[in-house]
Protein backbone atom coordinates (compact mmCIF):
# COMPACT_ATOMS: atom_id res chain seq x y z
CA UNK A 1 0.00 0.00 0.00
CA UNK A 2 1.58 3.37 -0.97
CA UNK A 3 1.74 5.90 1.86
CA UNK A 4 2.66 9.11 1.07
CA UNK A 5 2.83 12.59 1.77
CA UNK A 6 0.06 13.28 0.25
CA UNK A 7 -1.81 14.57 3.07
CA UNK A 8 0.89 17.12 4.27
CA UNK A 9 -1.45 20.13 5.45
CA UNK A 10 -3.43 17.64 7.16
CA UNK A 11 -0.42 15.63 8.14
CA UNK A 12 0.65 18.80 9.66
CA UNK A 13 -1.91 19.84 11.58
CA UNK A 14 -2.16 16.51 13.25
CA UNK A 15 1.21 16.77 14.31
CA UNK A 16 0.39 20.38 16.21
CA UNK A 17 -1.40 18.18 18.70
CA UNK A 18 0.03 20.48 21.12
CA UNK A 19 3.13 18.67 20.23
CA UNK A 20 4.34 21.54 18.45
CA UNK A 21 5.56 24.10 20.31
CA UNK A 22 7.74 21.28 22.31
CA UNK A 23 9.26 19.84 18.91
CA UNK A 24 10.50 22.80 17.49
CA UNK A 25 11.01 25.14 20.62
CA UNK A 26 14.91 25.45 20.13
CA UNK A 27 15.68 28.44 18.83
CA UNK A 28 19.67 26.79 18.42
CA UNK A 29 19.51 26.89 14.13
CA UNK A 30 22.05 24.19 13.65
CA UNK A 31 20.44 22.14 16.33
CA UNK A 32 18.56 19.29 14.56
CA UNK A 33 14.42 19.57 15.39
CA UNK A 34 13.62 15.99 16.35
CA UNK A 35 10.74 14.47 14.74
CA UNK A 36 7.31 14.82 16.35
CA UNK A 37 6.39 11.21 17.31
CA UNK A 38 2.59 12.41 17.32
CA UNK A 39 3.10 13.06 13.56
CA UNK A 40 0.66 10.49 11.72
CA UNK A 41 1.28 9.31 7.99
CA UNK A 42 -1.85 8.33 5.76
CA UNK A 43 -2.36 6.27 3.10
CA UNK A 44 -3.04 7.71 -0.67
CA UNK A 45 -6.86 7.01 -0.56
CA UNK A 46 -6.12 6.69 -4.94
CA UNK A 47 -4.31 3.63 -4.70
CA UNK A 48 -7.13 1.85 -2.69
CA UNK A 49 -8.97 -0.64 -4.88
CA UNK A 50 -12.74 -0.66 -4.15
CA UNK A 51 -12.74 2.97 -1.92
CA UNK A 52 -15.60 5.10 -2.63
CA UNK A 53 -16.63 8.10 -1.14
CA UNK A 54 -19.94 8.66 0.61
CA UNK A 55 -21.47 11.98 1.83
CA UNK A 56 -24.39 12.79 4.46
CA UNK A 57 -25.28 16.62 3.26
CA UNK A 58 -27.53 19.14 3.77
CA UNK A 59 -27.65 22.03 1.50
CA UNK A 60 -27.17 25.48 0.64
CA UNK A 61 -30.98 26.65 2.37
CA UNK A 62 -30.69 24.67 5.24
CA UNK A 63 -31.11 25.88 8.75
CA UNK A 64 -27.59 24.68 9.69
CA UNK A 65 -25.08 23.19 7.80
CA UNK A 66 -24.05 19.71 7.69
CA UNK A 67 -21.57 17.84 5.49
CA UNK A 68 -20.12 14.35 6.83
CA UNK A 69 -18.15 12.82 4.71
CA UNK A 70 -16.56 9.11 4.95
CA UNK A 71 -15.27 6.29 2.90
CA UNK A 72 -16.53 2.88 2.10
CA UNK A 73 -15.00 -0.01 0.83
CA UNK A 74 -16.27 -2.38 -1.73
CA UNK A 75 -14.53 -5.70 0.36
CA UNK A 76 -15.85 -4.87 3.21
CA UNK A 77 -19.42 -3.98 3.68
CA UNK A 78 -19.69 -4.64 7.58
CA UNK A 79 -17.18 -1.57 8.03
CA UNK A 80 -19.12 0.32 6.04
CA UNK A 81 -22.44 0.08 8.09
CA UNK A 82 -20.31 1.36 10.88
CA UNK A 83 -18.76 4.14 9.31
CA UNK A 84 -21.94 5.32 8.24
CA UNK A 85 -23.82 4.37 11.42
CA UNK A 86 -20.56 6.47 13.06
CA UNK A 87 -21.55 9.22 10.82
CA UNK A 88 -25.38 9.29 11.15
CA UNK A 89 -24.79 9.35 14.90
CA UNK A 90 -22.62 12.36 15.10
CA UNK A 91 -24.76 14.21 12.87
CA UNK A 92 -28.19 13.32 14.36
CA UNK A 93 -26.38 13.94 17.37
CA UNK A 94 -25.24 17.96 16.37
CA UNK A 95 -29.07 18.31 14.80
CA UNK A 96 -30.50 17.25 18.53
CA UNK A 97 -27.82 19.97 19.94
CA UNK A 98 -28.61 22.50 17.57
CA UNK A 99 -32.89 22.83 17.08
CA UNK A 100 -34.51 25.34 17.36
CA UNK A 101 -31.22 27.57 17.98
CA UNK A 102 -30.91 30.91 15.80
CA UNK A 103 -27.19 31.86 15.36
CA UNK A 104 -26.05 34.90 13.41
CA UNK A 105 -23.80 32.46 11.66
CA UNK A 106 -25.25 29.28 10.98
CA UNK A 107 -24.45 26.30 13.16
CA UNK A 108 -22.55 23.64 11.22
CA UNK A 109 -21.27 20.51 11.49
CA UNK A 110 -18.37 18.89 8.85
CA UNK A 111 -16.66 15.68 9.02
CA UNK A 112 -13.69 14.27 6.58
CA UNK A 113 -11.46 11.64 6.99
CA UNK A 114 -8.29 10.14 6.67
CA UNK A 115 -6.66 6.26 6.18
CA UNK A 116 -4.23 5.38 8.70
CA UNK A 117 -3.63 2.07 7.85
CA UNK A 118 -4.95 -0.34 4.75
CA UNK A 119 -3.24 -3.76 4.88
CA UNK A 120 -4.51 -7.30 3.87
CA UNK A 121 -5.22 -7.84 7.83
CA UNK A 122 -6.54 -4.07 9.13
CA UNK A 123 -8.44 -1.11 7.86
CA UNK A 124 -8.13 2.41 9.88
CA UNK A 125 -10.24 5.01 8.64
CA UNK A 126 -9.28 8.53 10.66
CA UNK A 127 -12.77 10.74 11.13
CA UNK A 128 -12.11 14.22 11.93
CA UNK A 129 -15.07 16.46 13.19
CA UNK A 130 -16.04 20.18 13.25
CA UNK A 131 -18.31 21.62 14.94
CA UNK A 132 -19.25 25.48 14.94
CA UNK A 133 -22.04 25.93 17.33
CA UNK A 134 -22.31 29.78 16.62
CA UNK A 135 -19.09 31.17 17.76
CA UNK A 136 -15.60 28.95 17.56
CA UNK A 137 -15.21 25.40 16.21
CA UNK A 138 -14.90 22.58 18.20
CA UNK A 139 -12.37 19.57 16.83
CA UNK A 140 -12.61 15.99 17.60
CA UNK A 141 -11.18 12.85 15.71
CA UNK A 142 -12.08 8.68 15.94
CA UNK A 143 -10.28 6.53 14.35
CA UNK A 144 -12.55 2.99 13.88
CA UNK A 145 -9.88 -0.04 12.88
CA UNK A 146 -11.93 -2.78 11.26
CA UNK A 147 -9.99 -6.65 11.28
CA UNK A 148 -10.27 -8.12 7.85
CA UNK A 149 -10.34 -11.56 9.06
CA UNK A 150 -13.20 -11.57 11.64
CA UNK A 151 -15.02 -8.81 9.78
CA UNK A 152 -15.76 -6.34 12.47
CA UNK A 153 -14.59 -3.54 14.32
CA UNK A 154 -11.87 -4.37 16.71
CA UNK A 155 -10.21 -2.08 19.71
CA UNK A 156 -6.03 -1.88 19.93
CA UNK A 157 -5.97 -2.10 23.54
CA UNK A 158 -6.46 -4.83 25.75
CA UNK A 159 -4.61 -3.63 28.70
CA UNK A 160 -6.37 0.37 29.33
CA UNK A 161 -4.98 0.77 32.27
CA UNK A 162 -1.60 0.06 31.26
CA UNK A 163 -1.76 2.69 28.47
CA UNK A 164 -3.54 5.07 30.92
CA UNK A 165 -0.31 5.16 32.70
CA UNK A 166 1.99 5.54 30.38
CA UNK A 167 -0.05 8.37 28.69
CA UNK A 168 -0.38 10.06 32.30
CA UNK A 169 3.62 9.45 32.71
CA UNK A 170 3.85 11.60 29.57
CA UNK A 171 1.25 14.61 30.52
CA UNK A 172 3.25 14.93 33.37
CA UNK A 173 6.65 15.25 31.92
CA UNK A 174 5.00 17.90 29.72
CA UNK A 175 3.47 19.22 32.29
CA UNK A 176 -0.18 19.33 31.28
CA UNK A 177 -2.94 19.31 33.29
CA UNK A 178 -5.50 16.11 33.32
CA UNK A 179 -8.74 15.48 34.51
CA UNK A 180 -7.95 11.48 34.35
CA UNK A 181 -11.47 10.43 35.05
CA UNK A 182 -12.06 11.74 31.68
CA UNK A 183 -10.13 10.11 29.66
CA UNK A 184 -11.07 7.55 26.93
CA UNK A 185 -9.43 5.98 24.02
CA UNK A 186 -11.26 6.47 20.99
CA UNK A 187 -8.44 8.04 18.57
CA UNK A 188 -5.53 5.63 18.51
CA UNK A 189 -3.52 5.05 15.90
CA UNK A 190 0.04 4.36 15.02
CA UNK A 191 3.28 6.80 13.64
CA UNK A 192 5.32 4.88 11.10
CA UNK A 193 7.99 3.43 14.04
CA UNK A 194 5.32 2.15 15.33
CA UNK A 195 4.87 4.44 18.20
CA UNK A 196 1.45 3.70 19.85
CA UNK A 197 -0.54 7.90 19.06
CA UNK A 198 -3.22 8.45 21.53
CA UNK A 199 -5.43 11.31 20.38
CA UNK A 200 -7.63 13.45 22.78
CA UNK A 201 -10.53 16.31 21.75
CA UNK A 202 -10.42 19.50 22.16
CA UNK A 203 -10.84 19.75 26.01
CA UNK A 204 -11.65 16.41 26.71
CA UNK A 205 -8.26 15.37 29.38
CA UNK A 206 -6.33 18.78 29.34
CA UNK A 207 -7.88 22.43 29.78
CA UNK A 208 -8.96 23.80 26.65
CA UNK A 209 -6.22 26.43 26.69
CA UNK A 210 -3.55 23.65 25.53
CA UNK A 211 -5.58 22.79 22.23
CA UNK A 212 -5.49 19.53 21.08
CA UNK A 213 -3.61 16.65 22.71
CA UNK A 214 -1.60 13.90 21.87
CA UNK A 215 1.05 11.19 23.38
CA UNK A 216 3.30 8.58 21.82
CA UNK A 217 3.44 5.96 23.73
CA UNK A 218 7.04 4.07 22.42
CA UNK A 219 6.93 1.26 20.42
CA UNK A 220 8.31 -1.50 22.59
CA UNK A 221 5.85 -0.10 25.81
CA UNK A 222 3.00 -0.46 23.39
CA UNK A 223 3.41 -3.66 22.01
CA UNK A 224 2.62 -5.88 25.42
CA UNK A 225 -0.83 -3.24 25.90
CA UNK A 226 -2.34 -4.52 22.35
CA UNK A 227 -4.55 -7.08 21.23
CA UNK A 228 -3.50 -9.34 18.56
CA UNK A 229 -5.51 -6.74 16.04
CA UNK A 230 -3.41 -3.96 17.76
CA UNK A 231 -0.09 -5.45 16.74
CA UNK A 232 -1.48 -6.30 13.45
CA UNK A 233 -2.16 -2.59 12.78
CA UNK A 234 1.44 -1.73 14.48
CA UNK A 235 3.27 -3.67 12.55
CA UNK A 236 1.56 -2.24 9.42
CA UNK A 237 1.61 1.27 10.15
CA UNK A 238 5.16 0.80 10.96
CA UNK A 239 5.56 -0.65 7.06
CA UNK A 240 8.05 1.86 5.19
CA UNK A 241 6.84 4.86 3.59
CA UNK A 242 6.56 4.52 -0.28
CA UNK A 243 6.12 7.31 -2.51
CA UNK A 244 2.98 7.50 -4.88
CA UNK A 245 3.46 7.23 -8.28
CA UNK A 246 3.42 10.78 -10.08
CA UNK A 247 -0.04 11.27 -11.17
CA UNK A 248 0.23 10.54 -15.24
CA UNK A 249 -1.81 13.40 -16.19
CA UNK A 250 -2.56 13.45 -20.04
CA UNK A 251 -2.64 16.37 -21.86
CA UNK A 252 -5.89 17.80 -22.41
CA UNK A 253 -6.77 17.94 -26.02
CA UNK A 254 -10.48 19.72 -25.56
CA UNK A 255 -10.98 22.85 -26.78
CA UNK A 256 -15.28 22.48 -26.06
CA UNK A 257 -15.30 23.98 -22.61
CA UNK A 258 -13.94 27.13 -23.42
CA UNK A 259 -16.63 28.70 -26.16
CA UNK A 260 -17.52 26.36 -28.39
CA UNK A 261 -20.88 27.24 -28.47
CA UNK A 262 -21.61 30.76 -28.88
CA UNK A 263 -24.18 32.13 -25.96
CA UNK A 264 -24.55 35.19 -27.15
CA UNK A 265 -26.35 33.72 -29.98
CA UNK A 266 -27.47 29.90 -28.48
CA UNK A 267 -29.59 29.34 -25.88
CA UNK A 268 -27.51 28.37 -23.18
CA UNK A 269 -28.03 26.89 -19.71
CA UNK A 270 -25.06 25.22 -17.49
CA UNK A 271 -25.37 22.63 -15.43
CA UNK A 272 -23.77 22.58 -12.60
CA UNK A 273 -22.82 19.69 -9.97
CA UNK A 274 -21.23 20.14 -6.60
CA UNK A 275 -19.76 17.78 -3.81
CA UNK A 276 -18.46 14.89 -5.95
CA UNK A 277 -16.79 12.99 -7.48
CA UNK A 278 -18.78 10.09 -5.58
CA UNK A 279 -20.37 6.78 -6.73
CA UNK A 280 -23.00 7.91 -9.22
CA UNK A 281 -20.67 10.29 -11.02
CA UNK A 282 -19.61 7.60 -14.02
CA UNK A 283 -23.46 7.02 -14.82
CA UNK A 284 -24.19 10.98 -14.79
CA UNK A 285 -20.80 11.34 -17.19
CA UNK A 286 -22.38 8.32 -19.72
CA UNK A 287 -25.64 10.19 -19.37
CA UNK A 288 -23.83 13.93 -20.58
CA UNK A 289 -22.16 12.02 -22.72
CA UNK A 290 -24.70 10.05 -24.89
CA UNK A 291 -26.83 13.40 -24.61
CA UNK A 292 -23.72 15.81 -26.08
CA UNK A 293 -23.67 17.79 -22.98
CA UNK A 294 -21.26 19.87 -21.17
CA UNK A 295 -21.32 20.40 -17.26
CA UNK A 296 -19.31 22.22 -14.95
CA UNK A 297 -18.38 19.98 -12.01
CA UNK A 298 -17.67 22.03 -8.40
CA UNK A 299 -15.55 18.86 -6.89
CA UNK A 300 -14.35 18.48 -3.03
CA UNK A 301 -10.67 18.33 -3.26
CA UNK A 302 -10.65 14.54 -0.66
CA UNK A 303 -13.43 13.14 -3.15
CA UNK A 304 -11.07 13.87 -5.76
CA UNK A 305 -8.27 12.88 -3.86
CA UNK A 306 -9.47 9.61 -3.32
CA UNK A 307 -10.89 8.76 -7.45
CA UNK A 308 -8.59 10.90 -9.36
CA UNK A 309 -9.65 9.08 -12.28
CA UNK A 310 -13.08 10.36 -12.72
CA UNK A 311 -11.96 13.76 -12.93
CA UNK A 312 -9.91 13.36 -15.58
CA UNK A 313 -12.56 11.88 -17.70
CA UNK A 314 -14.19 15.10 -17.13
CA UNK A 315 -12.11 16.98 -18.25
CA UNK A 316 -10.81 14.62 -21.18
CA UNK A 317 -14.76 14.84 -22.40
CA UNK A 318 -14.97 18.73 -22.24
CA UNK A 319 -16.67 19.17 -18.96
CA UNK A 320 -15.05 22.05 -16.44
CA UNK A 321 -13.97 21.03 -13.30
CA UNK A 322 -14.06 23.54 -10.47
CA UNK A 323 -12.43 24.07 -6.90
CA UNK A 324 -15.36 23.29 -4.08
CA UNK A 325 -12.73 23.53 -1.15
CA UNK A 326 -11.42 20.46 0.33
CA UNK A 327 -13.74 18.91 2.72
CA UNK A 328 -16.95 21.65 2.48
CA UNK A 329 -16.82 23.90 5.41
CA UNK A 330 -18.08 27.19 5.33
CA UNK A 331 -15.13 28.85 4.07
CA UNK A 332 -16.83 32.38 5.22
CA UNK A 333 -16.25 31.26 9.13
CA UNK A 334 -12.47 30.61 9.04
CA UNK A 335 -9.54 32.77 9.12
CA UNK A 336 -7.95 34.02 5.39
CA UNK A 337 -5.17 30.94 5.90
CA UNK A 338 -7.25 28.27 6.31
CA UNK A 339 -9.70 29.69 3.59
CA UNK A 340 -6.39 29.55 1.47
CA UNK A 341 -5.05 26.21 2.52
CA UNK A 342 -8.51 24.62 1.66
CA UNK A 343 -8.31 26.02 -1.97
CA UNK A 344 -4.94 25.76 -2.65
CA UNK A 345 -4.79 21.60 -1.49
CA UNK A 346 -7.94 21.09 -4.00
CA UNK A 347 -6.36 23.44 -6.45
CA UNK A 348 -3.09 21.11 -6.01
CA UNK A 349 -4.98 17.83 -6.27
CA UNK A 350 -6.58 18.77 -9.35
CA UNK A 351 -3.77 19.96 -10.95
CA UNK A 352 -1.59 16.50 -9.95
CA UNK A 353 -5.05 14.82 -11.79
CA UNK A 354 -6.24 16.64 -14.67
CA UNK A 355 -3.06 18.75 -15.72
CA UNK A 356 -5.11 22.11 -15.09
CA UNK A 357 -5.41 24.29 -12.46
CA UNK A 358 -9.22 25.25 -12.24
CA UNK A 359 -10.21 29.00 -12.93
CA UNK A 360 -13.29 28.85 -10.67
CA UNK A 361 -14.41 28.53 -7.60
CA UNK A 362 -17.73 27.69 -5.94
CA UNK A 363 -17.75 28.56 -1.91
CA UNK A 364 -19.47 25.61 -0.21
CA UNK A 365 -23.52 26.47 0.71
CA UNK A 366 -22.77 29.40 -1.35
CA UNK A 367 -21.47 31.47 1.71
CA UNK A 368 -18.81 34.45 0.71
CA UNK A 369 -17.10 36.40 3.04
CA UNK A 370 -14.64 38.91 2.35
CA UNK A 371 -11.82 36.89 2.74
CA UNK A 372 -13.29 34.06 0.79
CA UNK A 373 -13.41 36.32 -2.42
CA UNK A 374 -9.80 37.87 -1.39
CA UNK A 375 -8.51 34.89 -1.15
CA UNK A 376 -10.07 33.89 -4.48
CA UNK A 377 -8.82 36.80 -6.58
CA UNK A 378 -5.23 36.12 -5.35
CA UNK A 379 -5.40 32.39 -6.73
CA UNK A 380 -7.02 33.08 -9.96
CA UNK A 381 -10.23 32.11 -9.06
CA UNK A 382 -13.57 33.57 -10.47
CA UNK A 383 -16.68 32.62 -8.00
CA UNK A 384 -19.74 31.13 -9.31
CA UNK A 385 -22.79 30.88 -7.19
CA UNK A 386 -26.49 30.14 -9.46
CA UNK A 387 -29.64 31.19 -10.67
CA UNK A 388 -31.87 28.07 -10.07
CA UNK A 389 -31.74 25.80 -6.92
CA UNK A 390 -33.39 22.49 -7.58
CA UNK A 391 -32.75 22.01 -3.92
CA UNK A 392 -32.26 18.16 -4.59
CA UNK A 393 -30.58 17.23 -1.20
CA UNK A 394 -33.96 17.83 -0.01
CA UNK A 395 -36.15 16.26 -2.74
CA UNK A 396 -34.62 12.79 -3.12
CA UNK A 397 -37.18 12.14 -6.25
CA UNK A 398 -36.27 12.58 -9.89
CA UNK A 399 -39.01 13.69 -10.89
CA UNK A 400 -39.34 16.61 -8.64
CA UNK A 401 -35.85 17.17 -9.41
CA UNK A 402 -36.16 17.25 -13.01
CA UNK A 403 -39.61 19.77 -12.74
CA UNK A 404 -37.22 22.33 -10.34
CA UNK A 405 -34.36 22.14 -12.95
CA UNK A 406 -36.07 22.41 -15.82
CA UNK A 407 -39.36 25.10 -14.39
CA UNK A 408 -36.09 27.23 -13.91
CA UNK A 409 -34.42 27.36 -16.62
CA UNK A 410 -34.06 30.48 -18.61
CA UNK A 411 -31.16 31.95 -21.06
CA UNK A 412 -27.90 32.17 -19.27
CA UNK A 413 -29.63 30.08 -16.28
CA UNK A 414 -27.02 28.14 -13.64
CA UNK A 415 -28.68 25.38 -12.33
CA UNK A 416 -27.20 24.05 -9.13
CA UNK A 417 -27.43 20.27 -8.45
CA UNK A 418 -25.34 17.72 -6.64
CA UNK A 419 -23.99 14.46 -8.58
CA UNK A 420 -23.47 12.58 -4.89
CA UNK A 421 -27.19 11.52 -4.67
CA UNK A 422 -28.74 8.53 -6.43
CA UNK A 423 -32.07 11.07 -7.27
CA UNK A 424 -30.28 13.63 -8.84
CA UNK A 425 -28.63 11.12 -11.39
CA UNK A 426 -31.65 10.01 -12.35
CA UNK A 427 -32.90 12.99 -12.74
CA UNK A 428 -30.31 14.07 -15.27
CA UNK A 429 -32.17 11.99 -18.51
CA UNK A 430 -35.09 13.95 -18.14
CA UNK A 431 -33.52 17.51 -17.37
CA UNK A 432 -31.23 17.28 -20.72
CA UNK A 433 -34.35 15.30 -22.81
CA UNK A 434 -36.68 18.58 -21.69
CA UNK A 435 -33.66 21.26 -21.90
CA UNK A 436 -32.70 20.35 -24.91
CA UNK A 437 -35.75 19.94 -26.39
CA UNK A 438 -36.45 23.40 -25.75
CA UNK A 439 -34.24 24.49 -27.73
CA UNK A 440 -31.50 25.11 -25.22
CA UNK A 441 -27.65 24.59 -25.97
CA UNK A 442 -26.02 22.72 -22.27
CA UNK A 443 -22.85 24.30 -21.65
CA UNK A 444 -20.38 25.42 -19.30
CA UNK A 445 -20.29 27.85 -17.02
CA UNK A 446 -16.59 29.56 -18.73
CA UNK A 447 -18.88 28.73 -22.49
CA UNK A 448 -21.74 31.08 -20.72
CA UNK A 449 -19.96 33.97 -20.36
CA UNK A 450 -17.42 33.98 -23.52
CA UNK A 451 -13.92 32.48 -23.03
CA UNK A 452 -12.47 35.99 -21.53
CA UNK A 453 -15.60 37.40 -19.70
CA UNK A 454 -15.02 35.64 -16.13
CA UNK A 455 -12.34 37.54 -13.68
CA UNK A 456 -10.77 36.15 -10.47
CA UNK A 457 -12.41 37.45 -7.37
CA UNK A 458 -15.52 38.70 -8.92
CA UNK A 459 -19.14 36.60 -8.31
CA UNK A 460 -21.00 35.29 -10.87
CA UNK A 461 -24.92 33.95 -10.24
CA UNK A 462 -25.47 33.92 -13.89
CA UNK A 463 -24.90 34.03 -17.36
CA UNK A 464 -25.73 37.77 -19.23
CA UNK A 465 -29.05 36.59 -20.67
CA UNK A 466 -30.70 35.07 -17.66
CA UNK A 467 -34.27 37.59 -18.33
CA UNK A 468 -37.15 36.16 -17.11
CA UNK A 469 -38.24 37.52 -20.91
CA UNK A 470 -36.39 36.63 -24.21
NI1 LIG B 1 -21.68 22.00 -1.86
Amino acid sequence: MHKSRFFGGIALAASCLAGCGVATASPDQDAPVPADPTKISFVDPATVQGLTTRSLSEGESGGRYIHASYPTFADAPEFNRELEKEARRQVSEFQGETRGTSAPAKPEINMDWQLPVVSDAVIAVRLRTGVFYGANWGDSTKTLWFDRKERRLRGLVQDDRGVRRAVLARFTERGIKTFPNDIGFDSLTFNPDGDLVVEFDECEVADCSQGRVAVAVPREQARPLLTATGRQAQDAAAQPVRQSPPPSAEPTETTAATGATDCSVAKCVALTFDDGPGPYTPELLDQLDRAGAKATFFTVGLNVAADPQVVRRMVREGHVVANHSWSHRDLSKLSSSRVADSLTRTQDTLAAATGRRPTLMRPPYGAIGKDVQTVSQRMGLALVNWSVDTQDWKYRDPTEVAQKAVGGARPGAIILMHDIHRSTVDAVPAILKALQGKGYALVTVPELYGSSEMRAGRLYTAGPLDRATR
